[in-house]
């Protein structure tokens, strides 16, 4: 048979003994957040880090917070992944991300200061030469720009203001840096981050920019990164295509932030949902493997925008202490709520989760009863969709079940039968709900307090 006559894939298995194409290859393991961020996604990778060989981050900037306590010590990941704790592990930040150097240096500073674990990163980071540069006045333009909104709209976005925005739009208007743009003729390299500097003035004329200064500092990051800069669509392929390999990828920020399905305009400007893993690595879909959603055992958002099941009571009060929610990145107080099943459906639709991690169920621990929010009214009548609206969002009527709760502490539970009787049914709850199993369940912040049920 000719390739041409080939039909369902018989055409495939023609080509593949004629030109002798390769197998797929490893399969990389996504970790996404699957509600509005910090849903305990740097604690899932570190966890699966332990016996991996690379961790890559595909999207998002420094606007991430991402905890992970190791022997008490709490570190915190922005723009590094999280897995780089482990010593063997090589990090990976891929063309999809947006880097701010000084930013970048200052993060792994400050953690190489609190432990071991840090310990020669700059030998084991690789950073795509396709990745975006956010510049100090990116951050500045993010910060005159929520101004503005405040002043015009009488709201904000309520931004991490780490210039995400502002690099995201210039990499769209194709008026964006790249790290290979640095690497190569720093005197082009400044005539063109000077044009990009003097639009931003022009655009917002309060705006304050030491040019010669920030390209000073920016010469200097020359020689320390040189060496960790590779292709990254080339780097990913020899490792998709060598010896075995156990290749993570770590989500930043969260589906219902993603700039396309998230509660637009109150989202990020990256794709966080699974699409975001190939093309912010460059890679082919049929590498992707598992796909973790990590989900909060309720719900919480930094920031604004709609959110159905907030609590603005006692009960988000208490979430809100309990669960010790504040932003990692900003310090700013976390909105809390009920778990919003219609938001875990939507998020799931887009992510085809495999598993989900199921984190901060002890945060549960002293309610008597825990609501789960299952669908969504407007004006009365059922919608079956995750309405794209906020006007529309801001209106739905949620419609809760109520489950026992179990007024016991779970911080000790190791094993699945160890959890009281009404915290396994909460979980089978969610993963019936949701058809998507659990594979972990999270009942404190360390290594330790994650118990795997299969
Ligand atoms: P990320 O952005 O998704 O990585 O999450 P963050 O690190 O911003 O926020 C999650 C917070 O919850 C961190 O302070 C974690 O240490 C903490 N955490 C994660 N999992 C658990 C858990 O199962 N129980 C408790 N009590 N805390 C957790
Ligand atoms: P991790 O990875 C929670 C929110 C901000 C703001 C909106 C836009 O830690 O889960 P941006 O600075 O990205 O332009 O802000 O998105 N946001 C996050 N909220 N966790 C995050 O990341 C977030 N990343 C962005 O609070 O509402
Ligand atoms: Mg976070």
């Amino acid at each position: 048979m000719s390739i041409a006559e080939g039909k369902n894939g018989a055409a495939g298995t023609v080509a593949d003994s004629r030109l002798g194409i390769r197998s797929v290859g490893n399969k990389v393991t996504v970790v996404l957040g699957a509600q509005w961020g910090d849903e305990g996604k740097g604690k899932v990778v570190d966890l699966l880090a332990q016996d991996a060989d690379i961790v890559c981050r595909c999207q998002g900037g420094n606007n991430a917070g991402h905890t992970v306590v190791v022997d008490s010590v709490e570190y915190d990941f922005h723009l590094l992944p999280s897995g780089i704790i482990n010593p063997e592990v090589t990090a990976f930040i891929g063309n999809g991300v947006v880097i701010h150097l000084p930013g970048l240096f200052e993060e792994a500073e400050k953690n190489v200061s609190k432990g071991k674990g840090l310990e020669g990163w700059e030998n084991r980071l690789i950073i795509s030469d396709r990745a975006h540069i956010v510049f100090d006045f990116h951050q500045a333009v993010d910060g005159v720009q929520e101004q503005q909104r405040q002043q015009q709209a009488g709201k904000n976005l309520g931004t991490t203001k780490k210039g995400i925005g502002p690099v995201y739009s210039a990499k769209a208007a194709r008026s964006g840096l790249r790290i290979c743009d640095l690497l190569a003729d720093f005197q082009e390299f400044s005539e063109r981050f000077k044009v990009l500097a003097l639009q931003y003035k022009t655009m917002y004329p309060t705006l304050e920019v030491d040019i010669d200064g920030e390209l000073e500092r920016l010469k200097v990051y020359v020689d320390r990164i040189k060496p960790m800069v590779r292709d990254g669509v080339y780097f990913l392929y020899e490792a998709l295509h060598g010896p075995p390999k156990k290749i993570l990828v770590e989500g930043a920020n969260a589906a219902l932030l993603d700039i396309d399905f998230g509660t637009y305009p109150f989202v990020t400007s990256s794709n966080c949902t699974v699409g975001g893993v190939c093309t912010g690595l460059g890679m082919p879909p049929q590498n992707v493997g598992e796909v973790y959603g990590v989900v909060k055992a309720y719900t919480t958002r930094v920031g604004i925008g709609a959110f159905p099941s907030e609590q603005d009571n006692d009960i988000g009060a208490l979430l809100q202490t309990r669960g010790r929610e504040v932003g990692v990145t900003t310090g700013r107080k976390r909105r809390c709520g009920w778990l919003d099943l219609v938001l875990l459906r939507y998020a799931h639709m887009i992510n085809g989760f495999t598993a989900i991690a199921l984190t901060k169920l002890d945060i549960l621990d002293v309610f008597s009863e825990i609501k789960v929010g299952v669908a969504y009214k407007v004006n009365n009548e059922p919608i079956p969709h995750f309405p794209a609206n906020q006007e529309v969002l801001h209106q739905v009527e949620v419609q809760y079940e109520t489950l026992p709760g179990w007024n016991t502490d779970t911080s000790a539970a190791r094993t699945f039968q160890d959890l009281p009787e009404e915290a396994q049914r909460y979980v089978r709850y969610v993963e019936e709900r949701l058809q998507v199993p659990v594979k972990w369940i999270g009942v404190g912040k360390s290594r330790e307090s994650m118990i795997q049920v299969f």
